[in-house]
């Protein structure tokens, strides 16, 4: 397996519950490292940005409200296989649907405030992590 970066999110509702420790600490059991991190309250044009690709799906307006509806903690997680390790870390999209022990199963509460977002693909990992990181920001360089 290749080393790899994957842009991961820990969401709103995640943030406030206060488990950005818990969730790094599965990361990091995982073997996935944080290479970069910053705590961001998302404006509108950000989220809006950021799920460009959702844009025509019905539940685009309400997934845009709940990302501003509070600060989210972004990173860029590196390991082997980083971004399908991350994706098995988080669960199923909808938390109903979620194996246990995963992070959505444990810690999120429906589909649309699911506690972390993880990039679906190399190539969506690349762009998201430009999106919120200049190349500067990520270690090592
Ligand atoms: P998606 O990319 O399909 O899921 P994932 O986050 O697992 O890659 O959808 C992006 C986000 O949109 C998802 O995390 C939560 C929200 N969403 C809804 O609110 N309702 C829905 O029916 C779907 C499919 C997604």
């Amino acid at each position: 397996m290749a080393l790899e970066r994957t842009l991961s999110i820990i969401k709103p509702d995640a943030v406030a519950k206060n488990v950005v420790g818990e969730i790094y600490s599965r990361f990091e059991k995982a073997g996935l490292q944080v290479v970069a991190a910053k705590m961001k309250h998302l404006s509108r044009q950000e989220a809006e940005g950021f799920y460009a690709v959702h844009r025509e799906r019905p539940f685009f307006n309400a997934l845009v409200e709940f990302m501003v509806s509070g600060p989210v903690m972004i990173q860029v997680l590196q390991g082997e296989g980083a971004v399908l390790k991350n994706r098995e870390l988080m669960g199923a999209t909808n938390p109903k649907d979620a194996a246990s022990g995963t992070i959505r199963a444990d810690f999120a509460d429906s589909i649309d405030a699911n506690a972390v977002h993880g990039s679906d693909s190399l190539e969506n990992a690349a762009i998201e992590i430009a999106y919120f990181f200049p190349a500067t920001d990520v270690y090592p360089r």
